[in-house]
């Protein structure tokens, strides 16, 4: 939910932030905005802010900046998914207070701004937006002429007085070198410049690899003070020092880029044969024998006795995450023997659950910054239950509030609906599975080796599975037509049903529902005639003959049925109107095959629809905000 770009140095500002903002537009496009800081002119005694701002895209506010002077090497920089007020250009950030001595970018709700704005209004202070960022430059803009112009201190008085959630960066028109950023529960980092001599400010560490890989994650509720040659000054909210962490980020750089493909997100499908390697690197190791194949995980030594001696595990998750939470319960479950639940972090957060302190939770987040998650984990904490996090991006503030965890390391995902973070996660569910159960005794070892490598094996698989690609083209043109779609599965592939239908709804704005295929008797039948297509998963498991029951139910009412099936299959052939062909995988591991046709089909169906894949309406990829 909305990006945040900073720069402060001796180099142009304006193409790092334009560039930065284009990394981070997957947070956030429906306005954009940059300010920079012009010094002052010979003999004058203030710098001026330069602003430009526009509803739509980046590239949009690129054109507009063209031809206007954007010299300066400070500024900061904002793409936005509107939460208070349309995404108009009064809307759009970066916002300056009404003196003209502020501006400010802002990632967040700020809860209690209208009582804010009103105790402002009254103060003679006057507004050009809806936002609640606006009404917090102000309050910063008060503080700033009360106590002779420290900035920093304006800053910590006002974010005193603010509920909710902030990242933010705030530049004075006063020094055109300095920048003041803070943050509570959303995500803020810092790249350092070589010997300090300029700083860079992003939601995210993307926009900043080209330039340093020297980072700083900014904790909850610090307040960083950032002058070029200087060193960060970082302090608490209550005005406390606080510490100032060095990473090091591990990022391929190519992984930013669409590679000649034509969408981050077709790029991502076809990059999870490779994405699994690195996922399974040094975790899932071979032997010369299948009984030398074992699973090696250093969350499971560090909480050796924790994990293993947990009654109940809760997972907690949103969106694709939560998919992959429901395949994770079916894996524990059945190699573990320990009770799972799976939890919408959304709920769970809200009503009061129950939380034993040898529960373990294990959070399941791609971005690592969902609001909602992060309020669950927070829960679990406060009731002494161990946190364990599945997490893609590294350092995030799920990872950094886990207690331990695994991180999927399948490399940035750009595109807004997930694919190969899914899988990712359901990789390391599965290695976490077999790793516990194994541990627990209740896997038998010659099942567990047996697992392990067919684990190693999926990466192959899905390289054949993608070979489908050409074919769901073609069937895409003829789906198009639909308004609705069911998807169907049972046992591991009723969560791969819920998420192909998702990823159709998500990119191509058709009303998809995903449904245990039994259940649909009990209600989705009704919905079913020559137009609807059904698209079933129908692998060669357990519940296929009660699969196939399901399709024969659907037969006979004219639904057009679309299956995956595996290779060789005649019995579906005979019912389906069309099947697309994967790879034989064990149960437990189909879904890490069977969802790849179904982003290859939303993601076609989406492209032949002409919509922008990448940046689907109304989403956006890490939501921050409740
Ligand atoms: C958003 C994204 C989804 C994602 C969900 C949870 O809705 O568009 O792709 O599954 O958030 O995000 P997380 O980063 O926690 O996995």
């Amino acid at each position: 939910m909305c990006g945040i770009v900073g720069y402060v140095g001796d180099r142009q500002a304006f193409p790092i932030l334009i560039g930065g903002l284009e990394k981070l537009e997957y947070r956030g496009y429906d306005s954009a905005g940059v300010c920079i800081l012009k010094p002052a002119a010979p003999g004058g005694r203030q710098g001026s802010f330069s602003v430009i701002k526009s509803e739509g895209r980046v590239s949009r506010l690129k054109a507009l900046a063209s031809g206007k002077d954007t010299a300066g090497c400070c500024g900061i920089a904002h793409t936005r998914w509107a939460t208070h007020g349309d995404p108009c250009t009064a809307n759009a950030h970066p916002h300056v207070s009404m003196s003209g001595e502020l501006a400010i970018v802002h990632n967040g709700i700020i809860e209690n701004y209208q009582i804010i704005k009103e105790q402002l209004l009254e103060r003679g202070y006057v507004f050009k937006s809806d936002t609640d960022t606006e009404v917090l430059v102000q309050l910063i803009d008060y503080y700033y002429k009360s106590n002779g112009h420290e900035l920093v201190d304006a800053v910590r008085r006002a974010l005193n007085r603010c509920f909710g959630a902030y990242a933010i960066a705030v530049t004075e028109r006063e020094d055109p070198q300095h920048i003041v950023v803070a943050r509570k529960a959303s995500p803020l980092v810092i790249g350092i410049g070589a010997d300090r001599s300029e700083y860079f400010i992003a939601s995210d560490a993307t926009p900043m690899i080209e330039y340093t890989r020297q980072v700083v994650y900014v904790d909850d509720e610090d307040i960083a003070d950032i002058r070029p040659g200087k060193d960060i000054q970082m302090t608490t909210l209550v005005g406390d020092k606080a510490s100032v962490t060095v990473h090091e980020v591990d990022m391929d750089i190519s992984r930013l880029s669409k590679g000649g493909y034509p969408h981050f997100m077709l790029k991502e499908i076809f990059e999870q044969p490779d994405c699994l390697r690195d996922c399974m690197r040094g975790r899932v190791i071979l032997g010369e024998k299948e009984e030398e194949n074992r699973i090696v995980l250093s969350a499971l030594r560090d909480c050796h006795d924790r994990l293993v001696n947990a009654k109940n595990i809760i997972i907690v998750a949103c969106g694709t995450s939560w998919h992959a939470g429901l395949i994770g319960k079916q894996l524990i479950e059945q190699l573990c023997r320990r009770r799972v639940d799976v939890e919408y972090a959304s709920e769970f957060r809200y009503r009061n659950p129950v939380i034993e302190p040898d529960d373990i939770v294990i959070a399941i987040s791609q971005s690592g910054e969902t609001a909602d998650t992060l309020a669950a984990i927070e829960l679990a904490k406060r009731a002494g239950a161990l946190v364990f996090g599945i997490v893609n991006a590294v350092g995030s503030s799920i990872a950094r509030e886990s207690d331990t965890g695994i991180y999927i390391h399948v490399g940035p995902e750009l595109g807004v609906a997930s694919t190969k973070a899914f899988t990712g996660q359901v990789a390391v569910l599965v290695m976490l599975a077999l790793a516990l159960g194994l541990e627990l005794g209740t896997l038998d070892k010659k099942e567990y080796c047996r697992m392990t490598g067919e684990l190693a094996a999926i990466p192959d698989k899905m390289k054949k599975a993608l070979q489908t690609n050409d074919y769901i083209k073609d069937l895409a043109k003829i789906y198009t037509y639909a308004n609705n779609f069911l998807y169907l599965g049972r046992g591991y592939n009723y969560p791969v049903a819920l998420e192909g239908a998702l990823k159709l709804k998500e990119i191509s704005y058709i009303h998809a529902e995903g449904y245990p295929a039994a259940e649909m008797k009990h209600g989705p039948i009704a919905l079913v005639d020559a137009n609807m297509p059904i698209v079933f998963l129908a692998t060669h498991h357990q519940l296929y003959q009660k699969v196939i029951s399901n399709m024969k139910e659907v037969q006979a009412r004219n639904g057009r049925i679309l299956a995956i099936v595996t290779e060789g299959d005649e019995e579906v052939k005979s019912i389906a109107r069309d099947i697309v062909e994967v790879p034989p995988t064990p149960a437990l591991l189909s879904p890490l095959i069977n969802v790849l046709p179904l982003q290859l089909l939303a993601y076609h169906i989406a492209v032949l629809k002409g919509l922008d894949v990448d940046m689907p309406r109304n989403l956006a990829k890490s939501v921050t905000v409740e």
